[in-house]
Formats: C-alpha cells, sequence, structure tokens
C-alpha cells in the first residue's frame, strides 16, 4: 500500500525507457520520494523510496527527452500539457491589482453564469496544490439561484431540528472538553447565527447564500489533508474574480453538517460524499454591488526571526 486517499491507495507505476533516457538526473532531482536513481547511465527505479509512487508526475514532467512514464492513482502521460508562455502570465502588478479589487460579495445581479464559465473556474481550481494526489478534494456545484436557496432553504429547516446543539445545557458541558475560545464562538457567533439563518429564512431572506446564482461546495474525505478543499476553493474564488464575477466564501456551512444522523441524512440528500475535517462554500454572481474603495488588511502578527 502506498499513501492511501479516497481515490487510490496503491502506488503508482514509473516505467523508464532506457533508450530516451540521457541520464540527465533531472528525474532524481524532482522525485521528492527518492523512488528514482541513476544506475549505469541510466534513470531506473530506486529500491528505497520513501512511500512508493504517490503520482505526482513531477518525474514525467521534468524529463526532457519524455523516457518517464507513469501510470496508475489516476495519472497517466495524457495528462501532460505544454506550460504556457512565460510572457502570457500575469505579471506581480497584475497579480495583486485582482486580489485588491476583490471585495466579498453577497448581492448579486439577476443574472445567470454560463456552463463556459463554470468550467473555466474548475479548470482553474484543479490546478491547486492539494496536497497527496491524486486530489481527494470533492466539489458539489449549485449552478442557479433557485438551487441555492433550495439548498439554504433545506439548510434552515435542519437547523432548525438541531437547536439543542446550541443550547446554553449542551454548551455548558461542552465548555470543559472544547475550550473557552470555542465557548466564545459558539455563544458569540454559531448560536446567534442559527437564529439569523433560520429567522431571516422565515422572511423570506436567505442569508446563507444570499441566492447566489452559482455555489460551489469544496469538501474533502475522511483522508484529505484539511487545508486541500480550502486551497482548492481559494484558487476558485480568485479565478471567478478575474472573470468578472463578484465571490465570497462561506464558511458556515460545512462545520454544522458533519456530525450525527441528521447531518449524514442532509449530506445524503444533496449528494455530498463524505463528511471531512474542512470543507469551504464559494459564491459566485455578478455583482449588484461596486465598490470605490479596499481595505487595506494585517496578520495577526509576522514574526520575521
Ligand atoms: C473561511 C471563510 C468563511 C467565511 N464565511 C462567511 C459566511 O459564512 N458568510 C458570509 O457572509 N461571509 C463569509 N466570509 C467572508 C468574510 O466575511 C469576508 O472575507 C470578510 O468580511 C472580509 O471581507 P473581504 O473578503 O471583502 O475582504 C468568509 C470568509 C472566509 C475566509
Amino acid at each position: 500500500m502506498a499513501i492511501p486517499t479516497s481515490r487510490a491507495k496503491e502506488p503508482a507505476e514509473i516505467s523508464v525507457n532506457a533508450d530516451l533516457c540521457n541520464a540527465c538526473g533531472l528525474c532524481v532531482a524532482a522525485c521528492s520520494d527518492f523512488s528514482l536513481t541513476l544506475e549505469n547511465g541510466k534513470a531506473v527505479k530506486s529500491n528505497h523510496p520513501l512511500f512508493g509512487c504517490i503520482g505526482c508526475g513531477h518525474c514525467m514532467a521534468v524529463c526532457p527527452t519524455g523516457a518517464i512514464e507513469i501510470h496508475g492513482r489516476t495519472i497517466s502521460p495524457d495528462d501532460l500539457f505544454t506550460m504556457p508562455p512565460r510572457e502570457n502570465l500575469a505579471n506581480y502588478s497584475q497579480t495583486l491589482a485582482l486580489l485588491q479589487r476583490r471585495r466579498s460579495i453577497r448581492k448579486f445581479k439577476n443574472k445567470t453564469i454560463d456552463t463556459e464559465i463554470i468550467e473555466k473556474i474548475l479548470d482553474a481550481a484543479r490546478t491547486a496544490p492539494m496536497g497527496l494526489p491524486p486530489s481527494d478534494v470533492n466539489v458539489m456545484i449549485l449552478d442557479s439561484k433557485e438551487k441555492t436557496r433550495s439548498f439554504a432553504q433545506d439548510f434552515c429547516n435542519y437547523l432548525g431540528g438541531m437547536q439543542w446543539f446550541v443550547s446554553n445545557w449542551f454548551l455548558t458541558i461542552m465548555k470543559p472538553f472544547w475550550g473557552k475560545a470555542n465557548d466564545e464562538m459558539f455563544r458569540g457567533f454559531i448560536k446567534p447565527l442559527f437564529k439569523i439563518y433560520t429567522e431571516g429564512m422565515q422572511e423570506g431572506k436567505n442569508l446563507v447564500n444570499y441566492d447566489a446564482p452559482l455555489a460551489m461546495y469544496f469538501y474533502g474525505s475522511p483522508y484529505t489533508d484539511p487545508a486541500d478543499p480550502i486551497i482548492a476553493a481559494t484558487y476558485a474564488l480568485i479565478a471567478g474574480e478575474s472573470l468578472g464575477l463578484g465571490t465570497c466564501m462561506l464558511g458556515a456551512v460545512h462545520p454544522l453538517i458533519q456530525n450525527g444522523k441528521k447531518a449524514s441524512k442532509f449530506r445524503e440528500t444533496h449528494g455530498i460524499r463524505f463528511k471531512s475535517r474542512e470543507g469551504l462554500f464559494v459564491i459566485f454572481g455578478y455583482p449588484a454591488l461596486k465598490f470605490e474603495k479596499g481595505i487595506r488588511r494585517s496578520f495577526a502578527d509576522i514574526n520575521q526571526i
């Protein structure tokens, strides 16, 4: 067994075509698993890999003669593509301008998002560095405001049956286990959020996902590094911005649909395949608000040692 993910448990297969190998050693240098070595002037599989080939494809991508093929763990030589030329890349000031212009948008024009745009967002998000290949990130897509509203409605109904989770007796019992910060978060944020979401929905206001014409939910599996869905969601958000869409991350749904039978039923109803440690919604739409000013942000701390 190699490093397991929900999609692969075995190592990928490395093959080196000795006739094409020019012994440049780039594959050996690129492989952080030490799966390759040079022997008698040729790259060969080493007998001391760390975990076994995880199928990152680095050796195949760096090889200047096409001597290496990786098969398995969902990767094959068909996955290689020629990199876009350097002169096509956004430079730092263009990238910074895109990032500086982004504001979280929660009011959208009544305009649907074309399938091609959705594909473009997914194409960009798939390039995100996601832990161990093959990526264990799943994406659930709601591609109309009717679908986001229906999801939000269902979520609010589900919260209605989960009131005990934010009841004073439950929070008092849990405080010694999950600590002061969690207690404060639940009392000051999650408990009022239940009320805001459910009462808002009763009044016809969707404060869960704002009736966005597109929502993507990035989540993992029991195997996934918790960072992976978040990184993919961030890439999707930036791609959405570059396509002229307003975007906003939504963190509140994921943690509330992880534990218990009702959560499991809710996930099943909405085609969410796994529970996972982290997950994030990103909503997209043509912004109904225009911002003239950005807001300078800070980190909690930068400690350069
Ligand atoms: C992990 C995460 C979760 C978030 N969850 C929500 C949410 O549930 N609802 C919401 O309206 N905004 C949510 N936001 C958006 C933040 O409120 C927003 O990023 C913040 O106010 C800063 O504003 P800006 O994104 O315009 O800079 C979330 C942002 C992040 C990064």
